[in-house]
């Protein structure tokens, strides 16, 4: 798929803007604070419906306007050519896809097959299990959607055991034996959920993690080799082409009724999916402790790409947008990358860099350079060295 036209109203610093991209590589260049990456969260906020830099929508909308609207052309090789149109205001998102009202976002999510890398997805190495898990389940929910079902069902479930829990750890004295049955009412049901949910994130890693490891070793000219491990809330490695579903199951559903005085005593659940992790290993040590800069996004990058992948080779060509994904990558790591953009089938590329020099490598006969500034997005149209950003 690939954006054939992009209209911004009122959104951020661009009052109004229509560019029409390249079905190919699109170069945005632009020095700082000039709109690159609100330009990218634009599209991001088409493909996910929020944006990655704030939950807070009026942040969206240019200072002192009242409203904004994303619209875009989107071609598919399977639908066609269809219309989005994404109006915000006050407080409230307005979709409508060729003309009509979108009902359900499930039923949206999924339209538009993008891929990101910005720099707060470091957080996928560097961050918290807990930010790794979120970003991870996006992906399944994006990737499986009859998922999304289950992954809901978990999360309320658990947040309503863990009030039951808080409330438990107030009181004086032993629960009394309803609320005994009611503990392990839940539990059974959410080790039912869980294990749907890690069977979910499995069947996704399954095509993802090979992936993600023969890109890092290509883009580290062969020389290191990640490992990516899904590691279980109690500590075991499992292959995603091992994993039984069963087995989990019962093990969480015999954790739960066998800590459940420990459970009461801290007032949350212990045992569980959402206490999983996915670990990122240079030669068995984990990127987030030993990894440089240049690793950690080299391996970031390698996890995006084989989204990318994966999602051609399921769905269409994808949109990929890189957002400042150049910039500390040594000159044969940016190489190796912009070879293997070259090798996945991509219906699209937006790549943004604050100086042309980092983007040199992907100028060419499949490019559009575009020149960001002030609020104003021009195409470039000069030759190659002719001025621009640089
Ligand atoms: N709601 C808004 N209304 C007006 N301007 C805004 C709004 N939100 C953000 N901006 C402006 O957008 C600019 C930031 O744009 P952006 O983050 O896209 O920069 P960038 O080109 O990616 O820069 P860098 O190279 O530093 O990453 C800032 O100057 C900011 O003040
Ligand atoms: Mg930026």
């Amino acid at each position: 798929v690939f954006l054939s036209r992009l209209t911004l109203r009122h959104f951020r610093n661009f009052d109004q803007q229509t560019l029409s991209p390249f079905a190919g590589r699109n170069l945005i260049f632009g020095q700082n604070a000039q709109g690159k990456t609100n330009l990218i969260e634009a599209i991001h906020l088409l493909t996910y419906l929020r944006s990655f830099r704030t939950g807070r929508e009026r942040e969206l909308i240019m200072r002192g306007r009242e409203w904004a609207m994303i619209e875009a052309e989107l071609m598919s090789s399977r639908r066609g050519r269809e219309h989005i149109r994404l109006v915000l205001r006050g407080g409230q998102k307005y979709l409508r896809v060729n003309g009509a009202p979108v009902a359900r976002q499930e039923d949206y999510l999924g339209l538009v097959l993008a891929h990101f890398f910005i720099p707060s997805d470091l957080r996928l190495i560097a961050g918290e299990p807990r930010e790794r898990r979120a970003l991870l389940d996006v992906e399944v929910v994006r990737a499986l959607p009859r998922s999304a079902a289950h992954i809901r069902a978990y999360y309320e479930l658990l947040d309503q055991r863990n009030a039951l829990l808080r409330e438990l750890a107030q009181q004086e004295g032993p629960p009394p034996e309803s609320t005994h049955r009611l503990l392990r009412q839940y539990g059974a049901q959410l080790a039912e959920e869980g294990s749907r949910l890690v069977e979910a994130r499995m069947r996704l890693l399954a095509e993802i993690i090979p992936r993600t490891e023969r890109f890092y070793r290509k883009m580290s000219g062969g020389r290191e080799t990640l490992a990516l491990t899904y590691r279980t809330y109690w500590g075991e490695e499992v292959a995603p082409e091992q994993f039984d579903p069963r087995g989990y199951r019962q093990r969480m559903e015999q954790d739960l009724s066998g800590e459940l005085f420990r459970e009461i005593e801290i007032g949350h659940t212990r045992a569980g999916p959402h206490r999983d992790d996915l670990e990122f290993a240079l030669e068995g040590r984990l990127v987030k402790n030993f990894g440089s800069q240049g690793q950690m996004r080299s391996a970031v990058l390698a996890f995006k790409l084989a989204l990318c992948e994966f999602t051609a080779d399921y769905g269409e060509p994808p949109i990929l947008c890189l957002d400042d994904a150049l910039s500390e990558l040594d000159d044969a790591r940016r190489l190796r990358l912009v070879e293997i953009l070259g090798e996945i089938r991509l219906g699209q590329v937006f790549i943004t860099a604050a100086s042309r020099r980092e983007c040199a490598p992907l100028e060419g006969q499949m490019a559009k350079l575009f020149l960001v500034e002030a609020g104003t997005i021009r195409e470039l149209t000069e030759p190659l060295g002719a001025g621009g950003a640089d």
